[in-house]
């Protein structure tokens, strides 16, 4: 298990844009994390390639890029283009798969597989040694500062156990609706990053809040 901390820019202020991505780069989170949204997969449109490149420009950490698009393979080189450093794309979203995982490997990104929280964690053997990265989504995505959804807590545990199993090396990210009631709880049941877009931006201090998440108590290490 690590402790990565990966603060989502869906709830940073746009119109002050390069103020939170410089906090971040002086913050002790290790990503930053980039939700693009296209109005048809999800039901919310966020922002594209030009902001994309225009947070690298400024930024001094990788950029955890999550796409929740339609057809999403027409967009993996301008994605690597616009500076991302890891792409996650949707189980759900992909019709070819194990090509586009592929693609992304190919075009010299970190590769991401995300789930949303209908999907069976069962549903990704065939592909689990193509990835870097396995998303668990832990909301529907579409939206930041949604609730917690509890039965995240088994899907952590049973994709622990098949990395065990399949001696593994891919990181289990978590994302949406993390906070400080669950931070501890998410990296004990075995994940290694957790995003967090309202707790971080929505607090008084979030230098403070990145602080606290990578600080959190763990009972134990998997
Ligand atoms: C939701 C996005 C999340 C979102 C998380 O579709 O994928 O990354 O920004 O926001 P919070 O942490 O506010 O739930
Ligand atoms: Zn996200």
């Amino acid at each position: 298990m690590k402790r990565i901390v990966s603060p989502s820019v869906l709830s940073a202020d746009f119109a002050n844009l390069q103020r939170d991505i410089e906090m971040l780069n002086q913050s002790t989170c290790d990503w930053i994390h980039c939700d693009i949204m296209d109005g048809v997969f999800v039901p919310n449109i966020s922002f594209g390639l030009p902001v994309l490149s225009a947070i690298k420009r400024h930024a001094k950490k990788p950029l955890d890029v999550h796409l929740m698009i339609a057809d999403p393979g027409r967009y993996v080189r301008d994605f690597k283009d616009a500076g991302a450093d890891m792409l996650t794309v949707h189980f759900e979203g992909a019709i070819h798969l194990h090509r586009l995982l592929g693609q992304i490997r190919d075009a010299g990104m970190s590769v991401g597989l995300a789930l949303n929280p209908g999907t069976s964690i069962d549903l990704i053997h065939d592909v689990i040694d193509l990835v870097d990265m396995v998303l668990i989504m832990s909301v529907n995505p579409g939206f930041g500062g949604q609730q917690f959804i509890e039965n995240t807590f088994s899907k952590i545990i049973h994709l622990a156990q098949m990395r065990r199993e399949c001696n593994g090396r891919f990181l289990i990210e978590v994302d949406g609706g993390v906070n400080a009631s669950n931070t501890a709880r998410l990296y004990e049941a075995g994940a290694d990053a957790l995003v967090a877009g309202n707790y971080v931006f929505g607090s008084k201090d979030p230098l403070a809040t990145i602080a606290g998440m990578k600080a959190v108590d763990v009972d134990r290490f998997a």
